[in-house]
């Protein structure tokens, strides 16, 4: 009697074992199907063709690997909020399981994390930096996966400030810029271009001709920026600073149409690292350029979606570097780890590092 009671007392307890298995499984099982929806703010755009190639390449990896099948469905912002955010709603209506969102405008993500939020659809933020205050609304299940724009502004300034002559083509004591900007209000252009030019300027005085200009990200823009800025300055103009690859791919057009050569009577620097500009930089074409590692920032957003699926909770930042390229080697793609930061490691970090 006393066998079958424990007999049964076993029996129970595997039994119990095995229900409450079955109420966790399906969470982390292989085989399950979960519904992405991801907003890109344009498809029009170079950098963010690599990065949205990389990124459903990247998913289809990782459900080969785990068994779960990653269905994304992608949207394309045309460069437009209001789009956007009707696609993103739709996302919302639809019952997708995440958002990854590559905003158009990031100072308006407020609205968005918080339809995401009474939802309750985590959200993966990529490539357009919100708010700190943005990153506080739905902690654990908000998160920005990135770079730190500063960072390859200072990395613009140092590759023409470890140039033999600094960038002073001329030998007068001064480097004489012009500045082709991405959109207003966008993190990433207004770092580039204020810390591109404070770090050469701890090497060399500079001085910008005309006012900064906004490409938009736009190769055609930059081009014709350039093209204006070369007929109204002539050899006045030594170094071109451009907010990212595209802008100076149209910058060098210009600059060939004008009948002037890079690295000898004018430098150019982007951001970036396209596969156009890497080919550039090894014919001694382009002066330099800064990585933007869309690489590893997509697999890290698809690997944080995967948790964020998983029900965990998640930091707010996951850093990755930008690489300084003045050679094709430079640019090459290799995974790396990236860096957790939490929003007080951020703000600390922000004031010990940059003093703001
Ligand atoms: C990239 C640009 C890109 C822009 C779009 C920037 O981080 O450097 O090339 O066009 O993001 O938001």
């Amino acid at each position: 009697m006393k066998k079958i009671f424990k007999f049964a007392a076993v029996a129970l307890i595997l039994l119990s074992s095995l229900v409450s298995l079955g109420r966790i499984t399906p969470v982390h099982a292989e085989g399950q199907t979960y519904e992405i929806g991801v907003a890109i703010y344009q498809y029009n755009d170079n950098f963010m063709t690599l990065f949205r190639n990389e990124l459903e390449k990247y998913f289809k990896e990782l459900g080969e690997k785990d068994g779960n099948t990653y269905n994304l469905e992608f949207q394309d912002g045309k460069n437009d909020q209001a789009t956007q955010t009707e696609q993103l709603n739709n996302f919302i209506a639809q019952g997708k399981d995440l958002l990854i969102a590559n905003l158009v405008d990031p100072t308006g993500a407020d609205q968005i994390v918080l339809s995401a939020q009474s939802a309750d659809i985590p959200v993966v933020l990529i490539n357009r930096e919100p708010s700190i205050e943005t990153m506080e609304l739905w902690p654990g299940k908000t998160t920005y996966v990135g770079v730190d724009a500063r960072q390859s502004g200072v990395y613009q300034g140092e590759i023409i400030a470890d140039l033999e002559n600094h960038g002073d083509v001329n030998g007068d004591g001064v480097v004489k810029y012009i500045m082709i900007q991405g959109d207003a209000g966008n993190v990433d252009a207004e770092q580039r271009t204020k810390y591109s030019v404070e770090t050469l300027d701890k090497t060399i005085k500079t001085e910008i001709l005309g006012e900064p200009q906004r490409g938009n990200w736009d190769q055609a823009k930059g081009q014709e920026i350039a093209a204006n800025a070369l007929s109204q300055y002539g050899d006045d103009l030594e170094v071109i600073f451009s907010n990212n690859d595209g802008m100076a791919l149209g910058a060098i057009q210009a600059i060939n149409g004008a009948g002037r050569t890079v690295n000898k009577d004018i430098y150019i620097v982007g951001v970036d690292a396209l596969p156009e500009v890497v080919e550039l930089i090894s014919k001694g074409e382009f002066t330099g350029t800064v990585l933007n590692d869309h690489f590893n920032q997509s697999h890290t957003a698809a690997e944080i979606a995967v948790k964020l699926l998983q029900g965990e909770e998640v930091a707010p930042y996951y850093w990755h570097d930008y690489v300084k390229a003045t050679k094709a080697e430079d640019a090459e793609l290799k995974r790396l780890d990236y860096r957790e930061e939490t929003i007080d490691q951020y703000k600390e970090r922000l004031k010990t590092t940059y003093g703001e």
